[in-house]
Order: structure tokens, then sequence, then C-alpha cells
């Protein structure tokens, strides 16, 4: 179906202007600032006082993940489905082989669990986990898979953590292949011995988890990595940042030979560590590696994300429910499955903390929700408004004013950390290429619809 969206307000990565847009076999056709004359079977969408949005893409996700003895309860169907109704039309999700499982194995495996359900489309980046020496011998093929990023965790010891020699010899490989290596920086190793200190000493409640991650190991952990991604002449790419000083350090390197680019996720923005307090085991919902922080962090997480300091804002969406995975925690935090909710909140939430209330430009909460992971993940013609892209578009109302609760939310989880949140703004009608699957609060799309982003 064709589409006219008439009298809206068109925001790209670059401008703000009110305009017409029309959508051709999936593809935005044109865009103007004037009346756009169409034939009688186009479907005709009046967006007076709306925001033409691109569609979100959330860079990282966890849908149907196994991990810490639980799977991730939102599968592709429920989670894609949930981000569509928060304005978001592709992920990117983590492929997390076995040990000792080939690449194209675990590929193949994630390929099955997302294209009969899909309603959005979908890309993978590959986390590389022990053996490394065999993994490295597979890069070559992630080309033939379009799979254009890799991830290294610094952190859960004993399961998916790589060492200092293995981090090395993989960037190296990444560089040769052309790959932007993505990183969970946080000491791993000493952390597992604060884990074990705290539990020996019975310290065993959800707040000795953010005690036993400090924030001095995430900022060493992404020191260490920007001084072997600069020896080896490597772009990085650090996932969900918690800090003030992990932020600083990569400032460093901005104006150096290689890209460093930092992402971080509303939970970091919105929250601090008091929330591990929260009473009857509540602190658990908040259970994620990096741990909230201390609140000047949050406030200095803002204030990068309104310069130039943040790239990416993206989810990490990995939801666990409260009351069944993360009770497997309840007399020791070191088993809560570490993870949120999110992929359904985070435009409409930073929407309203960000535009609303901080003032941020259209243009850039459109670059760092839109356009940046587009351009840095390498998925054409996706993540933002021009002609020739791909008819992917919120239609946005700026000013709707609605409080977060779980029962409006579609993801597949007992709760929502952002449970009473008072926000401003919302996509009232969802496009992915052209067909319309967010309208009055309904879902109108299909699973399998979505199609796999072969990034090159
Ligand atoms: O706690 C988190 N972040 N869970 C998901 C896995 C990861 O580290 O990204
Ligand atoms: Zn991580
Ligand atoms: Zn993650």
């Amino acid at each position: 179906m064709d589409i006219l969206i008439k009298n809206g307000t068109i925001v790209t990565s670059e401008e703000v202007f009110k305009g017409n847009l029309l959508i051709k076999d999936k593809i935005i056709e044109k865009i103007s600032k004037e009346e756009l004359e169409v034939s009688k079977d186009v479907h005709v969408i009046d967006a007076k006082n709306k925001l033409i949005l691109p569609g979100g893409i959330d860079a990282h996700t966890h849908l149907d993940m196994p991990f810490m003895g639980a799977f991730s309860t939102d599968d592709f169907y429920s989670g894609t489905v949930a981000a569509a109704f928060g304005g978001t039309t592709s992920i990117i999700d983590y492929i997390i082989p076995k040990i000792d499982q080939s690449l194209n194995e675990a590929y193949s495996i994630w390929k099955q669990k997302a294209e009969s359900k899909s309603v959005i489309d979908y890309g993978f980046h590959m986390a590389i986990v022990p053996s490394v020496e065999s993994a490295i011998n597979q890069l070559a093929e992630l080309k033939t898979l379009g799979i254009s990023s890799i991830k290294c965790f610094l952190a859960y010891k004993n399961s998916l953590m790589l060492n200092d020699e293995e981090l090395e010899k993989l960037f190296e490989a990444a560089t040769q292949n052309n790959l932007l290596v993505c990183i969970h920086a946080e000491n791993g190793e000493e952390i597992h011995n604060l884990v074990n200190k705290y539990i020996n000493e019975n310290k065993t409640a959800p707040i000795y988890h953010a005690l036993s991650r400090p924030p001095e190991l995430e900022c060493e952990a992404v020191q260490k990595v920007l001084n072997t991604a600069s020896l080896k002449g490597s772009d990085v790419y650090f996932v969900h940042l918690s800090t003030k000083s992990a932020i600083e350090e990569i400032q460093k390197y901005k104006n150096s030979e290689i890209n460093a680019y930092a992402e971080t996720c509303p939970q970091y923005l919105m929250y601090s560590q008091e929330k591990y307090e929260e009473e009857n085991f509540g602190g658990a919902k908040y259970v994620m590696s990096p741990p909230l922080r201390e609140s000047f962090n949050k406030d200095y997480l803002l204030q990068a994300s309104l310069g130039n300091q943040i790239d990416v804002i993206a989810t990490d969406h990995c939801p666990f429910n409260f009351k069944k995975e993360k009770q497997k925690g309840i007399n020791d935090f070191s088993k809560i499955p570490n993870g949120v909710p999110g992929i359904e909140t985070r435009l409409p939430l930073m929407f309203s903390k960000l535009v609303k209330e901080n003032r941020m430009p259209l243009t850039q909460f459109v670059r760092l929700n839109f356009t940046n992971p587009a351009k840095i993940f390498k998925i054409k013609n996706k993540g933002d408004i021009k002609i020739g892209y791909d008819a992917d578009i919120c239609i946005w109302d700026a000013d709707f004013k609605w409080t977060i609760t779980k029962e409006k939310l579609h993801e597949n989880v007992d709760y929502t950390i952002y449970e009473g949140e008072e926000i401003t703004g919302k996509p009232i009608i969802v496009i992915s290429k052209g067909e319309i699957i967010i309208e009055n609060n309904s879902f109108k799309g299909n699973a399998g619809n979505g199609q796999y982003l072969f990034r090159s």
C-alpha cells in the first residue's frame, strides 16, 4: 500500500521542517515542503501537529537468550512486537554461542529463533566466547553471514569472559576482518573475587550485586581496551556504559586515530544505586551488569548525551520475570539472572527525558536513537528520513502525557523498572517498510515479516 503522510513535522538527523512524505513500494519516494498530489488509491495519514520520525534502531538486545540458567523471556515475536509499540523498527540482537560451538552453527540457531517470528527487521552481532583461537579462524565467515560486529565480554568469569591475551588476539583478527569490536567493559576477575568475598561474609542481598562491581572496574576495563584497540589500530564500541569516569576515558580518544564509540542505556540515565535497596527483594528487578551507580554518574551521562560524548542509546533489553527467574537469587545475589527489560520504553522515555525535560534538539535525539546505530553498524538505508531510504516511520504525538505501567506494555515479563514514570510523548502510528504495524494502540503486523539485516 502506498502512503502519503501529510502536514507533519518531519525530523531528520539534520533538520526539522513542516512537510509531506510519500511512501511507495516500501521506500520513501518523496519528501516535500509543498503539498503532494497523489492518486485516490494512496492511503493518506494526516499528521497535523505530529512529528514524523524515522523508525527506531535498538542496537543492543537479548531475545530468547540462554543466560545464567534461564532464558530471557521475550522471544523474537513478543520482543519485536513490544519494540514496535515503542517505535522501534529494527534491532540488532547478540548471538551468544555455546562454549566451543561454531559461529556458523550459533548463527543458524539465532536465525531460526528470529526468522519466523520477528515482526520488524533484525540483524545480529556475534559474541566471541572461548575458545577464542578457534573463533578467530572463523571470523572471515562472518562476512558471508552479514555480520559486521562482534562482542567480547570482559566480565562473567568462567562463562563468557575473555582474558587479556585473548582480547589482544581478537582485536588483531577483528581488524584484519574489518569487524567492529563491541566490548562489555568490566574487570571480571576482580568482580569474581568481590562476589566470593561478599557471599562468604553472608552478604547476599541485591545491593551486593552493585557493591561487588564498583565503578573503578568499569573504568579500568575501558582504559585497558582503549590501549589495546589503539595499539592494534582498531575501532571499538563500548556497550552499556554506566560511569562518568568511563566516558571521560573514551573522550580522550575522540580525536585519535581510532574511533571509540560510547553506548549507554535508559536505565543508567534514569536511576541510581538506591534501587537495589527496594524492599521484599525488589532490588533484584534492577540487577544487571554493569549495575546502577551513584547518582552523579547518571547526571553526568545525561550531560554527556546532551553534548556529543555518547554516540548511541540502546536498551540491552534482557528480561527475566521477577516472580520467577529473578527469584533464583533470593539467597544469593550472584544467582540473580542479570538483565532488565526496556525494548518498548526506550524511545518514549528518552523523548520525555531528553527532549521534553532537557531540551535536547530533535535532530540530536534522532542521531542518538536512530541514525548513529545505523551508521556505526552499517545498516543500509535506515535510521533517517531520506529519499530512497526504507519507509520505517514513527508518527509521534509529542504532547501525549501518560504513565508507564506494566499493564500498558507488551514485553513478556512481569514487571517494568519504569513503573509509574510520568512521561510525555508516544508513537501513535508505526510503519515498517511501508506497512502500518501499529495504529490505534493495536498491533497490525505479522510474525515473520521482519527481514534479516545483512550488514557488510
Ligand atoms: O545484565 C546484563 N547486561 N545482561 C545482558 C548481558 C550483557 O551483559 O549485556
Ligand atoms: Zn554486557
Ligand atoms: Zn547486553
